[in-house]
Order: C-alpha cells, then structure tokens, then sequence
C-alpha cells in the first residue's frame, strides 16, 4: 500500500461523504415524499391560498396521517367507479345561449321542508373526530358560516346527533344505517327526531365492504391488517353479511317510527327509484357511496337522467358522488336533480383548517357554481334544465 492510498482510505473523502449522505436521505422520512403524487405542494398553502376543492386535498394529505388520508380518499376495490365518478362529469357538456336571461343568479331552494341558500348539502360521513379535534362540531359550524348549509351527520359519526343539535347552526338531517332487529333503530331515530332532524337518511348501499378500506390501509399505509373476522362463517371470506336482510318492506316498518321526511340512499336504477316511491320515500339520493362499495358500478351522474324521468317529478332527488366543482353541481341540476350533496370535500375542509376550512371549501363551491350559472346565462334553478346540458355518456 503506497503511502498515499493509505491517507485516502482514512481521509473522509468525497466519495465516503457521498455514500453517507445518500444513506442518510434513503433512511429520511421525507425521502418517501418524493413518491407522492403531490410533491408539488411541498409547501403546504394557507387557507387563503386555497383555490379550489383540489388545493384542499393536497393541504389534508400534507397534514393527515396517511391512514387517515386513505380512508377519506379511497374506494372499494380497483377503485373504477371512484375515478368514473370524477370522468362522468367530462361527459356532460354545457351549451349556454348565446344570450342568457337577465338577472342575478338565484340559488335558493326548499327541500322536503328545509330550505337552503343553495341546493348543495353535506353528504353524511363517518367520525370527523379523525379529521380534527373538533370533530362533528367543527364540521357543523363550518356549515352554518357558509350560508347555513345543511348537514345530514353519519350514524357512524364522532358526535351524537343530540350533543351536536345543541350547538347553534343550520338545518341538520340524520342518516341510518338500519338494523335487522327493527326495533334497534328505534333509539337513533327517535333520539335523533327529538333533537330536530329535518329528515331522516336511510343508507342501504353500505355494510358489506369493510374490508376493501382495510386492503387499501395494507397496501398504503404502515397500519398492520386486521386480522378476519371469525365470529360467523363469512368472517373467513371477508365479507359481512350485513346487509343482505333488506327488503322494501323495511321502509313501512321504518315509518311506524319516522316522523320527519324519509329518503333512501344508494339508489342506481331507475327500478329502484319507482320501487321507492311505491314504498313511500319522501326522496332518494342517487348514489354509490362515492365508490366505496361496489366497484364497477356506474356512476351516480350517468344514472341521473333515467331516474329523474321514472320518478316524474313526484319526490325530490338528491345526487351525490363525485362532486367537487360548481359547474359539476349545475350539471346535475341540468340533468334534473334537486340537490347535491358533497362527502369527501367537507372532509377536506375539516382535515387542512377545521371549521374555517370547511367554510372556505363550500363558499369556493358555492361561488363556482354562481360563476357557472352565469356564464351559462341560467337565472334561477327552474331554468338549469336539460337545454344546458349536452351528455355524451359511453
Ligand atoms: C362516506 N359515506 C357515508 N355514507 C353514509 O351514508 N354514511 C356514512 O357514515 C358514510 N361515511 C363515509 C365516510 C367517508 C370517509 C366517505 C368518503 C364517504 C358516503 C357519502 O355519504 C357519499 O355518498 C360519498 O362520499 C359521495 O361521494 P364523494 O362526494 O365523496 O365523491
Ligand atoms: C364509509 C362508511 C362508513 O364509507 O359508510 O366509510
């Protein structure tokens, strides 16, 4: 060994400093960053930086821990129906005339005896308290200073409806999932009519999906999988049974409790939508859980139209999944809808600034879709009908 080969294995050369501070960053958490198909946003905006309803998710993903994140992202099982939920809206296309109506644009509207400023309400979801401290609270007020737009709270929520009915704000529904056992609905719609739920919400796409949310946690967050249910004999094939009790019958049974306006959510046929209003629904939400159950289901905007034309205008119906724009929200209007609800963009708006967050969001969708009526030339409600929309459904 010269002299000179032995200095430079003990100097710290420029090679060795290389390796270990390439070492270093492999082992630094913020090295998984630079897989993230947000990395853009490496400096997370301020609420007043936030633009739209994608500048929101990029600001919850920057600060919600991963599993959370996922659970708000994402959809049951290659998740199709999820990103067909966001495509549909690229099909329809909006015709204004060349010259519009006169006036300024009129939002407000009256459902099953709610009114609201705008015909956009919040779409029940579970356990905000994962989201932010404030939990259901913060989500509640966030509504109320955004024109008081109603919320319809989960019955999987982080607060009782009773706990967050004390709280001053707007209109509140409630949503159930029912149970088998009829009389174990009991104490959640009477304790949530009591407290003045403007309706009741009657979710019956859900309950047996699960496990998808827990395939995906496996795959992108490092929660460990929890292991198969064992205490029934589907647990071995990971799938609940629970709701594969349904009938229509359900909803009669249902009434003898249900005092306020009942609606079905979950409907995507128009078989369903008349079958609904034969069993006495006061309104439906068309809808597929934002993709969170079934996958490769159409989606909730594609199925619209042929709903709207079965139920002839004899019950209102509410849409949800995949809303995020204002000129969305008009689309479906066009095409007949009464309403729109929004699930995840709330949730986006609670999980980046809490409750000014979700003020925030729903003023920037609010306003979006008065910019869209307006460059539409469409005054009033009534006359976003299907003149404006030119659909192109594959
Ligand atoms: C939901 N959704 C839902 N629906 C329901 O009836 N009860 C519930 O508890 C929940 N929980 C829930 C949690 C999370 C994280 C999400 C994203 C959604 C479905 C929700 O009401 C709505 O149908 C979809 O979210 C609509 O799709 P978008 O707006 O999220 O695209
Ligand atoms: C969900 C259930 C709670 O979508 O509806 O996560």
């Amino acid at each position: 060994m010269t002299e000179l080969h032995a200095r430079w294995l003990k100097s710290v050369s420029r090679r060795r400093a290389l390796a270990g501070f390439l070492g270093f960053l492999v082992g630094a958490p913020r090295a998984g960053g630079q897989l993230d198909r947000f990395r853009d946003h490496s400096r997370v905006g301020g609420l007043a930086e936030m633009r739209d309803v994608f500048d929101f998710e990029a600001a919850a993903y920057e600060r919600l821990d991963r599993a959370t994140y996922n659970y708000t992202a994402r959809g049951g099982g290659s998740e199709f129906t999820t990103r067909r939920n966001r495509e549909a809206f690229d099909w329809v296309g909006l015709v204004p005339r060349a010259i519009g109506e006169i006036g300024t644009p009129q939002t407000a509207t009256e459902i099953l005896g709610t009114r609201m400023r705008f015909p956009v309400m919040l779409a029940p979801s579970a356990a905000h308290a994962v989201l932010h401290p404030d939990k259901e609270a913060g989500t509640y007020a966030g509504c109320k200073n955004a024109s008081e737009t109603p919320m319809i709270l989960s019955h999987v929520a982080s607060m009782s409806f009773a706990e967050l009915a004390k709280i001053d704000g707007g209109p509140l529904w409630f949503q159930l999932y029912p149970r088998k056992e009829l009389e174990q609905n009991r104490e959640p719609v009477e304790s949530a009519q009591n407290a003045g739920a403007g309706a009741i919400v009657v979710t019956i796409d859900q309950q047996a999906s699960v496990y998808d949310r827990a395939v995906h946690d496996r795959n992108l967050s490092l929660r460990p999988r929890r292991p198969p249910r064992l205490d029934g004999n589907d647990g071995r094939y990971r799938f609940s049974s629970g709701r594969m009790w349904y009938e229509w019958s359900l909803f009669e049974n249902l009434r003898t409790m249900v005092r306020v306006p009942m609606l079905a959510k979950g409907i995507l046929t128009r078989e369903d939508a008349l079958l609904a209003v034969e069993h006495g629904l006061d309104g439906i939400v068309v809808s597929n859980h934002g993709g969170r159950t079934l996958d490769y289901t159409p989606s909730s905007l594609e199925v619209l139209p042929e709903i709207v034309e079965a139920v002839a205008g004899r019950i209102p119906v509410l849409i949800d999944s995949g809303f995020r724009r204002g000129s969305d929200i008009l689309k479906a209007l066009a095409l007949g809808a009464d309403a729109v609800c929004l699930g995840r963009v709330p949730r986006w708006g609670l999980g980046s600034f809490g409750a000014p967050g979700v003020t925030r969001i729903l003023e920037i969708v609010q306003q979006e879709l008065l910019e869209a009526m307006t460059r539409c030339g469409v005054a009033s409600l009534a006359s976003a009908d299907g003149s404006l929309a030119r659909t192109d459904f594959p």
